[in-house]
């Protein structure tokens, strides 16, 4: 049995610290948040996670989990602290830092760190090994460093601890051997050894190459929007070309990874990062086209009230971190629009609301999210309610054939360009991609 030490109860330290606990460890979770610490300890949660919850009281009550301030001595440390972007959108390694700091009276000969949170290439060699080294440990030698970078699914997370396959980075190949032994404890699926600067790395690759994947498809949308072409449809049909695979368009790009982590690559080669850092930019403007689309659907009317289904920034999980449904709603109330927000993930009125009070004498259900509830909706009831039955779906989840014969016009981001063409022939549709996000 190992005594481990993790480092940042979040969204990746606490399942982490449960399911170890689960698998016979002795844990020793530590938090510099004293309410969340007070929270886990009287049995509640701060994270939606299915199954979490009780897995954690009842490692509590069985010991084999304490939740602590500070760190205890231990055999291994998992640092799985934030590391957000600072104004000059450069990784923010201050929680890295001072984790590792917390830690350093703590060491032994032989412990093992192990570093989850994801940081620029070259973080764990230039600013956690010297920081250990400083403190009189030869890396490698009397203390192992490695980096194993988390690929979880929000909702999923326990489930793919478990089964996703891991890569794990050594500051030498012992150390992440030995970091290899701790993962084995609960990973079912095949762990993949190398060293630091390309495991960090490749936790950046993954999520930059979706990122840029979805700007692709965005920017595919804007464009057949100016075409009079239907991107969603023009997507779905070269899907079915076998080596084809974009992903889906949407209003924006959301989460602490994919919104985040191209940055800290773009941050180490500047110069070099021209399509990451473009996509960045051509993700983050969806919101303020969506924007535009609203406001050509709704011209002309007089104090128009906006419905929005769905505030988190994925669907079927309540966060919202980045969110691009959240800008949009801030936009749309900065322009003027009566906006009402439902999202039945979250708990507290001002964004739960009951989905007919926000619809009532609406002019617009805008469907933000993919949460997979707002499918099964009865959107023909929905649409006694409003003022106009109109719906502009920006995640493609309804099926465009569903309202055929009924009153409800229902928009996605592949047909939107129906409403610029015909209802507002004086649109500038001018070939330059900007024009219509003023
Ligand atoms: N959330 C995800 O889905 C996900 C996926 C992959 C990687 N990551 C990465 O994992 C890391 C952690 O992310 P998260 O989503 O769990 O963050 P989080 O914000 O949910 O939780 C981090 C926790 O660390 C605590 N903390 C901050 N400084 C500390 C310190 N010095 N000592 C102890 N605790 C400290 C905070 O109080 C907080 O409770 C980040 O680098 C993130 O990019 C997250």
């Amino acid at each position: 049995m190992l005594r481990i030490c993790i480092l940042g109860l979040g969204y990746i330290g606490l399942p982490t610290a449960a399911l170890l606990a689960s698998f016979g460890q002795e844990v020793i979770g530590v938090d510099i948040n004293s309410h969340l610490l007070e929270l886990l300890g009287e049995g509640g949660i701060h994270i939606n996670e299915p199954e979490l919850q009780p897995m954690i009281i009842k490692s509590i009550s069985s010991q084999s989990l304490k939740l602590r301030s500070a760190p205890e001595k231990s055999d291994a440390f998992i640092v799985a602290v934030p590391t957000p972007y600072n104004e000059a959108k450069s990784c923010d390694l201050n929680s890295v830092t001072a984790a590792v700091n917390s830690i350093i009276p703590y060491l032994e000969p032989g412990n093992l760190i192990i570093v989850e949170s994801t940081v620029p290439p070259g973080t764990c060699a230039d600013l956690v090994q010297p920081l250990l080294e400083m403190a009189g440990f030869k890396t490698g030698e009397d203390i192992h460093l490695a980096f194993c970078p988390e690929r979880v699914l929000p909702g999923q997370i326990l489930k793919e601890l478990v089964e996703n396959s891991r890569i794990i980075g050594g500051y030498t190949h012992g150390c992440a051997v030995k970091a290899a032994g701790l993962y084995r404890i609960f990973v079912k699926n095949e762990i993949i050894l190398t060293d630091l600067r390309t495991a960090e790395m490749v936790k950046l690759v993954e999520n930059t190459y979706r990122d840029v994947n979805i700007a692709l498809a965005n920017e595919f949308t804007v464009i057949c929007n100016q075409l009079g072409i239907n991107a969603v449809d023009v997507i779905e049909l070269a899907n079915h070309h076998p080596r084809v695979n974009i992903l889906q368009p949407g209003p924006g790009v959301g989460g602490h990874c994919l919104a985040v982590d191209p940055y800290f690559i773009v941050e180490k080669a500047p110069s070099l990062a021209g399509l990451i850092s473009m996509a960045r930019v051509v993700n983050n403007r969806m919101p303020v086209f969506v924007v535009a689309q609203v406001k050509i659907l709704l011209s002309g009317l007089e104090q128009p009230k906006i419905a929005v289904l769905g505030l988190s920034y994925k669907g079927n999980v309540a966060d919202l971190r980045e969110s691009p449904a959240a800008i949009i709603v801030n936009l749309l109330k900065q322009a003027g629009f009566r906006v009402m927000v439902h999202d039945p993930l979250f708990g507290g009125d001002e964004i739960t609301n009951h989905v007919e009070t926000v619809v009532k004498d609406a002019d617009l259900i805008l469907i933000l999210t993919d949460h997979e509830i707002f499918r099964t909706y009865d959107y023909l009831r929905l649409a006694e309610q409003m003022r106009s039955p109109v719906i502009f779906d920006t995640r493609s989840i309804i099926n465009s054939q569903r309202f055929n014969n009924t009153k409800i016009v229902l928009y996605n981001l592949g047909n939107i360009y129906t409403v610029n063409k015909d209802a507002f022939p004086g649109v500038n549709l001018s070939t330059d991609g900007c024009a219509i996000f003023s």
